[in-house]
């Protein structure tokens, strides 16, 4: 039998970790995530565990309950991974960028410095922003339908990898003699004029190191799928089951493939929050800690917000109104969880429905040791359910400490993970080709 792919393995960075409880176990100062200290130090020790990528997530408005019961540091993405990539040399640097509020000339650049700052680490998390709080904070009397904001991300995205092509790869020349930097006609002016969107303008550099970023998308509707299957070439998922994880990723490369592309370049990471002990009993512990310190009263907000509703027009101690999940198709994935819960537990109230919900990217949460989770990590690669996982240390630094230490050893001992990077960009280390211009 021939050997399997290696596993892709992807650090999402969050204040003192995923776990909402994390911020009051840890020994560290509550402020100190707002300093470059803290991301640099989770970024290094990612690296130092051969990870393909640390990943940056960006919500672009925050309802304020948040504030009281969580660290708050949703900084711009691209600024931090900047940094980060003069305190790193070889790990990937993936944030997100909304493709809802912000332009795709604008956001190509961004991602371009990056990429060429960083020597080809950059990807690019392409989300379409499910908060409507994020309307007013960008100027915008509202937040677009579900399905029109894929619809312009679509158009989004083809948009920015126009601005990304508009340099042929060999265009600077740096003929001192002649005085010729770039030739000039190894430029192509991009004319994108979209239902959506509409640019006109070459990159104002050369082509970045990838050509183009590696374009990450973490969508889970059909719309959703949809948009990974044309362009992305990782995906991020947060299923709740083994099943449901393998159903999600044949469905997505089935698609892929039908629209000409190979399944083996999008690889998918489901999100795994995880708390490892040297037992599992003291593992248990640990998590158990985490939850006992869980508030309800974040909970029932979170599940709101995250569904893309208002907490403050809602009642914790009544039942979720049946208008808005009778019928009605659900605005996004979260918000069909959420819908899901209150049509499972129908006279419940909101606070009970909510703590069926996992307000955060992921649904998993592994507990145990790090043989366990290495057993773990093999066994869904080998059914089909992952390439790999998007790594939520329930606490940080510690759990991604306790996963480079002790659980990359076991995987590179039972030759499922590599020994070294091997090249020098986030494409060398996802085994991604580089894209010519078209
Ligand atoms: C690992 C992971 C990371 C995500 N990161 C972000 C993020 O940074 N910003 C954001 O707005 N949504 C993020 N999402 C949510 C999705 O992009 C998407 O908006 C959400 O699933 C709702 O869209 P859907 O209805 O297509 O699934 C993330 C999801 C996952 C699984």
């Amino acid at each position: 039998m021939p050997n399997p792919p290696g596993l892709h393995f992807n650090a999402f960075v969050w204040p003192h970790g995923y776990h909402e409880s994390a911020w009051r176990v840890v020994d560290d100062d509550p402020r100190s995530v707002l300093g470059l200290p803290y991301y640099a130090d989770i970024a290094r020790t990612a690296e130092r565990g051969l990870m393909d990528a640390v990943f940056l997530a960006d919500n672009l408005a925050i309802a304020e309950y948040r504030v009281q019961h969580l660290p708050q540091t949703q900084f711009d993405p691209i600024s931090v991974l900047s940094a980060l990539a003069g305190v790193t040399e070889h790990i990937g640097l993936i944030g997100t960028g909304s493709t809802t509020y912000s332009t795709p000339w604008d956001l190509a650049r961004r991602f371009a410095t990056l990429d060429h700052l960083s020597g080809g680490r950059a990807g690019w998390n392409i989300v379409t922003t499910i908060t409507p709080l994020a309307a007013a904070a960008f100027g915008k009397q509202k937040h677009l339908a579900h399905a029109d904001r894929y619809a312009r991300a679509g158009e989004f995205v083809e948009a920015a990898i126009s601005v990304w092509d508009s340099w042929d790869d060999d265009a600077v020349v740096g003929d001192r003699s002649r005085g010729v930097w770039a030739d000039r006609s190894r430029v192509h002016t991009p004319r994108f004029h979209g239902k959506y969107h509409y640019l006109e303008g070459i990159l104002p550099f050369p082509r970045s190191p990838q050509g183009r970023p590696v374009l990450v998308q973490a969508g889970q509707s059909p719309a959703g799928q949809a948009l990974s299957a044309r362009f992305a070439e990782m995906v991020f998922t947060g299923p709740a089951t083994k099943k449901a994880a393998i159903d999600f990723r044949a469905a997505l490369h089935a698609r892929a493939a039908a629209g000409g592309r190979l399944p083996q370049h999008i690889p998918v990471l489901p999100a795994l929050m995880v708390t490892l002990g040297s037992t599992e009993t003291e593992a248990r512990r640990q998590a158990q800690h985490l939850e006992d310190l869980a508030s309800d009263e974040f909970r029932w907000q979170n599940a709101l917000y995250t569904a893309g509703l208002d907490p403050d027009g809602y009642d914790p101690d009544a039942p979720l109104r049946a208008e808005l999940w009778k019928d009605t198709e659900a605005p996004s994935s979260r918000a069909e969880q959420l819908y899901a819960a209150a049509r499972r537990q129908r006279r419940a109230p909101l606070r009970q429905i909510a703590r069926d919900i996992t307000g955060g990217a992921g649904q998993l949460h592994f507990i145990g040791t790090p043989e366990q989770l290495a057993d773990f990590v093999i066994d869904w690669q080998d059914d089909g359910a992952a390439d790999g996982f998007t790594i939520m240390g329930s606490t940080l630094p510690n759990e991604l400490t306790a996963f480079v230490g002790q659980v990359v050893p076991l995987l590179q001992k039972r030759g499922r993970y590599r020994r070294a990077y091997t090249g020098s960009t986030l494409r060398d280390h996802l085994s991604l080709p580089r894209p010519d211009r078209p």
